[in-house]
């Protein structure tokens, strides 16, 4: 069973306190400490939510002394797809932002687990609510994170908040601004004592998490969403898809109704932040057998060892920080 919310909560707690504002960050060209790292008031992106961002995570492996950045190029190429949504301008290829990316965890000489942050935004001082002619800024930070949801078994609940549909604010897209709906979500799960929320469409099906896809496990086979259920294209989604294949486990995209999350033998949520983080209730039912199941713990141990650099498959998805 899921332990009291306000433990799992312990695993969290870094989350509360604010981001130090020592450690280097990039703007506009700039290499600059985090605390002159500014926008105006009048900034576009603050005023409308006008902006794109990534979240990536580095992982530092003690044994070999090297930090790991997890699928590196395609956060950029996703960012790159949903800059066209709102016609942001990226300042350079994405060898470039990489490059800055690299650059910036050797200067911040991080020798711990990260989380990347790159934000591009319209920039420009104005009121005009639309989306041609205004001038783009870009930036990035990083800092030390654990877990951003409970790995040890957490509890979630279905938002009375329906996802954005893909015909009103793209849930595909990034946006900052889209995120006021997993905000109203997920703090209404918290007031349930939940650590998590589930989305569903406007139809009633299930769509993801507040800010992490969502599988099940029915009868053997391994299911998630279509990214036609206005979920984010995760690319731990798309990790685990892969790895699930590998390990003999049938997958499946297809629409989840919310009462089969009910009776599934287990449900896992996933995503850069929050890793793989086993669902052991929803809606006061607890899921299978009340345990972490034997998928998404086979899962999360792959996709850990993976991701660290422990187990040598999917070279390509790190990339080494240290030369
Ligand atoms: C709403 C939402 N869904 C899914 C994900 C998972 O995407 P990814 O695995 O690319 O981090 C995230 C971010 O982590 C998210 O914010």
């Amino acid at each position: 069973m899921a332990s009291s919310v306000h433990e799992r909560m312990k695993e969290t707690a870094a989350l509360g306190t604010e981001i130090p504002e020592t450690g280097w960050a990039y703007q506009d060209g700039v290499f600059k400490r985090l605390a002159d790292a500014h926008v105006s008031l009048a900034t576009h992106a603050l005023n409308y939510g006008t902006g794109v961002f990534e979240g990536i995570r580095a992982y530092w492996n003690a044994t070999q002394e090297q930090l790991y950045v997890f699928r590196l190029r395609e956060h950029f190429e996703r960012m790159r797809d949903n800059c066209r949504l709102l016609r942001i301008e990226l300042p350079g290829d994405n060898a470039m932002l990489s490059e800055v990316t690299l650059e910036l965890l050797r200067k911040n000489e991080f020798r711990t687990d990260v989380y990347i942050r790159p934000l591009a935004y319209k920039a420009a001082r104005s009121i005009k609510v639309a989306l041609h002619d205004l001038r783009s800024g870009f930036g990035m930070f990083a800092f030390p994170i654990g877990a951003y949801l409970p790995t040890s078994g957490l509890a979630a609940r279905t938002a009375t908040w329906r996802r954005t549909a893909d015909d009103a604010i793209p849930a595909r897209g990034k946006l900052t601004g889209a995120y006021i709906n997993t905000a109203l979500a997920v703090d209404e799960a918290h007031d349930f004592e939940a650590d998590e929320a589930i989305f569903l469409t406007a139809d009633g099906h299930v769509s993801e998490g507040g800010g992490a896809n969502i599988f099940m496990v029915r009868d053997g086979a391994l299911i998630t969403p279509p990214v036609t259920d206005d979920i984010l294209e995760g690319i731990t989604r798309d990790s685990i898809l892969q790895i699930a294949a590998e390990l003999g486990i049938l997958v499946g995209e297809r629409q989840i109704d919310r009462t089969e999350l009910y009776v599934a033998d287990e449900v896992f949520f996933c995503g850069t932040g929050a890793q793989v983080a086993p669902c052991v209730k929803i809606d006061g039912r607890v899921v299978g057998d009340g345990q972490i199941g034997p998928v998404a713990k086979k899962i999360g141990e792959v996709y850990f060892g993976i991701a660290h650099g422990d187990d040598q498959a999917h070279p390509e998805w790190r990339t080494a920080v240290y030369r």
